[in-house]
């Protein structure tokens, strides 16, 4: 037994939920799929949402409909690969640009390029770990310089930033979320897209199945191929599992607020620094800490080694995107983002699940401190 830094919670009720759905007439491209797409929308806000088969696949078809070849996209360096690589896949170019102190995109320095080169199509930004992007400065941005917004709330459903939810759009074009086990609510693999636009939400939607158009004007046989569009549909089997999920949402946000806060009140005037305190925005995805190894005798290799021998899996969230070989051979590897590179060199994730128990949290605790100390 070892406790992970994120894992999913399922109920009995989930698992019946699942049940019944194998028991019945569809198992994909059935009543499920719309129904865990109007919940999400009541949970969200949002006007439209589709439902895909990950996340990845969300940021795909987001940057589909919204980008072409060769536009410029501001992006962050720390987030997982998925965000920068669906700017790659519809050949157009990242631009990485430095996080702030909190790990998210610096607003401030985007502007700077926005100001600087009118030819910036988007800004993609992550709302890392589950802290949302100042709203405010968003709105400020997309309207000053009319630039396409992509919030990726993988890690932030459940968050809000003054009263504005995660993937409610009001200051972007598209969200996405991705509904991993690791993430607050899943279906297994699993993602969805939500907008306030009709427009994208039918492109999103044809995309979603082939390009394939049918309606009910046509044969009944016949469908069309107009563009080349993918399968990333989701089944019944996990939309129901998310339905169930989405309904203990606001409990499992919770109970990750009480991990944060024992968290912060365990390392306070401790060498461990928590990489931003809770301010009622964040939904806690993950609980980032910072250490100066400089001023320690362990490095971060033997930390994570020492933590592993005490079945305690921290993880690193993350490898900076533009350095990554990849990336490099792409020529972005001399791109100067110094934050990131700092925030690297000291970051790590800690256990953080709803399942987590208050024993293996002071287990953590103890296990980190002790080992910090030595
Ligand atoms: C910030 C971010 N964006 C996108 C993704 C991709 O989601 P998925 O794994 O569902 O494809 C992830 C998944 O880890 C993520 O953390």
């Amino acid at each position: 037994m070892f406790i992970p830094y994120g894992k999913q919670t399922i109920s009995e009720e989930d698992i019946e939920e699942v049940v019944s759905v194998l028991k019945s007439d569809y198992l994909t491209t059935g009543p499920k799929i719309e129904e865990f797409e109007n919940r999400l929308c009541e949970y969200t806000d949002a006007k439209y949402c589709v439902v895909v088969s990950n996340g990845t696949a969300a940021l795909h078809l987001a940057s589909m409909v919204l980008l072409e070849k060769n536009d410029k996209v501001l992006t962050t360096p720390n987030s997982f690969l998925a965000t920068s690589n669906s700017i790659l896949y519809v050949n157009a170019q990242p631009i990485f640009v430095d996080i702030s102190k909190d790990g998210n995109i610096d607003l401030d320095l985007c502007e700077e390029k926005l100001k600087n080169d009118p030819s910036i199509k988007a800004l993609y930004v992550v709302a890392f770990s589950g802290n949302m992007l100042n709203q405010k400065k968003l709105k400020y941005l997309k309207e000053k310089y009319n630039v396409i917004i992509v919030e990726d709330c993988a890690h932030a459903i459940g968050a809000t930033f003054d009263g504005i939810k995660a993937g409610s759009c009001k200051n972007s074009d598209c969200s996405i979320f991705s509904f991993h086990p690791v993430k607050h609510l899943t279906t297994g693999e699993g993602g969805a897209i939500t907008t306030n636009s009709k427009e994208i939400y039918e492109k999103l939607l044809v995309l979603r199945n082939h390009g394939m158009y049918k309606d009910s004007s046509m044969e009944p046989w016949y469908y069309e191929m107009r563009e080349l569009g993918f399968n990333y549909r989701i089944t019944d089997i996990q939309c129901a599992l998310g339905i169930s999920q989405l309904k203990k949402l606001d409990k499992f946000c919770e109970r990750r607020y009480q991990i944060a806060q024992k968290y912060d009140i365990s390392f306070k005037d401790t060498k461990i620094k928590p990489l931003y305190k809770y301010d009622g925005n964040s939904s806690y995805h993950l609980y980032v800490v910072l250490v100066d190894f400089n001023n320690l005798t362990i490095t971060k290799t033997e930390l994570f080694n020492r933590l592993k021998e005490n079945n305690i899996r921290i993880q690193l969230h993350y490898i900076p995107i533009n350095k990554q070989p990849y990336y490099k051979n792409l020529g972005y590897g001399d791109i100067k983002t110094p934050v990131m590179d700092k925030y690297y060199e000291q970051c790590f994730s800690l256990p953080m699940y709803p399942l987590l128990s208050n024993e293996e949290q002071d287990y953590v605790i103890k296990t980190l401190l002790e080992t910090i100390n030595e």
